[in-house]
């Protein structure tokens, strides 16, 4: 079996301003991040399908795994505020614990991918991810696609 999926590699240069936007969005949400123990930033914004652009960043606490992703955070707030409205495009950000923009893009970790799946299969539609790297940027076309053989509500 073979598993195939693809990205598109850009520059900043080669991207459309609704693109460019949704990355100036999510670099402003890196600021209004609460990491006092990571010291590391992250910002993401959810473009929604009438064109709405909901932004989260990452929530830290004492208690460590209380915490919360930034692209959980900007997902969840978006499905909950606005539950009818499928996420058309999502796009995350970091900056390092010197506060610099990441060169290479931001991965999200394995509990995101599967909390932005359900999004995604919740809407029926795919949801496109930019992974910002000052250096290059990923476009990937679809959650599935970050996560294959995943499990989700089909199995229960
Ligand atoms: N973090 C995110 O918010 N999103 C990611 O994609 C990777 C990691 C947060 C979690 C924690 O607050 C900090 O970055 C360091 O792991």
């Amino acid at each position: 079996m073979d598993i195939l999926f693809s990205i598109d590699i850009k520059k900043e240069k080669e991207l459309t301003l609704k693109e460019l936007t949704l990355i100036d969005e999510a670099r402003r949400a890196t600021y209004r991040s609460y990491a006092p123990y990571s010291h590391f930033s992250v910002g993401a914004a959810a473009e929604l399908e009438d064109g709405t652009i909901v932004t989260g960043s990452n929530q830290e606490n004492a208690a460590y795994p209380s915490g919360l992703c930034a692209e959980r955070t900007a997902v969840f707030y978006a499905n909950s505020r606005y539950p009818d409205l499928s996420i058309r495009r999502l796009c995350i950000v970091a900056r390092d614990t010197e506060g610099k923009f990441l060169s290479r893009p931001i991965s999200p970790c394995g509990a995101c991918r599967q909390a932005l799946l359900e999004s995604e299969q919740r809407s029926g539609k795919p949801i496109e991810v930019l992974l910002y790297g000052t250096d290059s940027i990923y476009i990937i076309h679809s959650i599935q696609d970050l996560l294959p053989l995943c499990f989700d509500e089909s199995f229960l």
